[in-house]
């Protein structure tokens, strides 16, 4: 039995990760931690096995985990992951991976060193029309990437400025336990608003997809209060020979349903990622392409499926096979820690100037 912890007992980890935990047939959540009691026991409330604590370093003394899941506002990732694998635990940290891109890269060596799987929650590469994107683009098949174009529109706006219940509405996700208002609104805890909570999900697809570094940065931003951006204009120079633009903003309204697209244009041919609906479309000039959608029972946004992969790795090891699935994980968090650059750079480039 895979023995999991969570830090972070709050709306995401009641939503996404203990509903995943609890269906994986290896798996059990056996620790939680919280500062705040009531939600510790709201969301461990079904796991008769956690253990409740206020703290990460108290849980870690005494759990003996294989896994921990960091769900706790961006502010905490780092300090918390950290902790966790240098108790030789297996993390999976929510987005956005950390504030500082220095902190993501020393994860990511940390856990390298240790052979431990470090991981980044990012569902929407967890799809089929993401598989597919990445080994179009590794083989080859559209030729060199000239240029990348995306738009990446959210709902998320009325976050930034801690209006919970409005997103909830507009998102229809009422749920029994709201995010805390500060998690989204507090610059201090979230580290800004739109660009770490929804742009840094749309870079990281780019950058994982194409596994390309960002060279060159520049960006503008939109604030509704210092440090609070509500949406994002991103310039970017890629290694290789690809440009890339994303413009990203939470400001979409249930009428019309968000956008959320990604176009790759390369020498000899195209393709369009489709984040929303996870599909993805390519074509060739000599008339070859393809179609991509998640298949019978599969989600458009597979919100369990970054517990279950780490789950899965860590159990592999645990039966004696190589640990290179666990690896590969962590190399998917090295292109998130380039992401975690851009991101770092777009607040530097424009700090609430407007
Ligand atoms: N991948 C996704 O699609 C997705 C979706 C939603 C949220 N998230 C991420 O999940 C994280 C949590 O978001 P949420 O919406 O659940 O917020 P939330 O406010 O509901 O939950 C955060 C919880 O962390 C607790 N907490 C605060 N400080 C802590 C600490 N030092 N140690 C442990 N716990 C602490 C709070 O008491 C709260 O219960 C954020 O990083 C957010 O960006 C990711």
């Amino acid at each position: 039995m895979i023995r999991v912890g969570l830090v972070g007992c709050g709306w995401w980890a009641a939503h996404a990760h203990v509903p995943a935990i609890d269906a994986h047939p290896d798996a059990a959540l056996v620790a939680a931690s919280d500062p705040d009691r009531e939600r510790l026991a709201t969301v461990t409330a079904g796991s008769p096995q956690a253990r409740g604590f206020a703290t990460v370093e108290e849980m870690l003394a005494v759990s003996d985990l294989d896994v921990m899941v960091v769900a706790s506002p961006a502010a905490f990732h780092a300090g918390a992951a950290r902790a966790g694998l240098l108790s030789d635990v297996s993390v999976l940290v929510e987005k956005p991976f950390t504030l500082r891109a220095s902190d993501a890269h020393e994860l990511v060596r940390l856990a390298t060193s240790r052979r431990l799987g470090l991981s980044v929650s990012l569902p929407y590469q967890y799809t089929a029309a993401a598989r597919t994107l990445r080994t179009l683009l590794a083989e080859g098949t559209i030729g060199d990437l000239v240029g990348v174009h995306a738009v990446f529109e959210s709902y998320a706006a009325p976050l930034y400025t801690g209006d919970v219940d409005e997103y909830l509405r507009r998102v229809n996700r009422p749920h029994a336990l709201a995010p805390l208002p500060g998690t989204y609104a507090d610059a201090a805890v979230a580290g800004g608003g739109h660009g770490q909570s929804q742009t840094s999900h749309v870079v990281s697809a780019i950058l994982d997809a194409t596994g390309a570094m960002p060279e060159r940065i520049a960006a503008e931003s939109v604030f509704v209060s210092p440090g609070m951006d509500t949406a994002n204009a991103i310039s970017l120079r890629l290694s290789g020979t690809a440009v890339a633009t994303v413009f990203s903003s939470g400001g979409a309204l249930p009428g019309l349903p968000a956008q959320q697209t990604v176009t790759y244009l390369g020498t000899a041919g195209s393709a369009r990622h489709d984040l929303a609906g996870a599909t993805l479309d390519w074509a060739t000039p000599d008339g070859a392409g393809g179609h991509v959608e998640p298949g019978a029972g599969e989600s458009d946004y597979p919100n369990g499926a970054p517990v279950s992969t780490l789950i899965d790795a860590v159990a592999r090891v645990r039966a004696g096979h190589s640990d290179e699935q666990l690896m590969q994980l962590t190399a998917g968090a090295e292109r998130a820690a380039r992401a975690v650059e851009v991101i770092e750079r777009l607040y530097r480039e424009d700090a609430g100037r407007d």
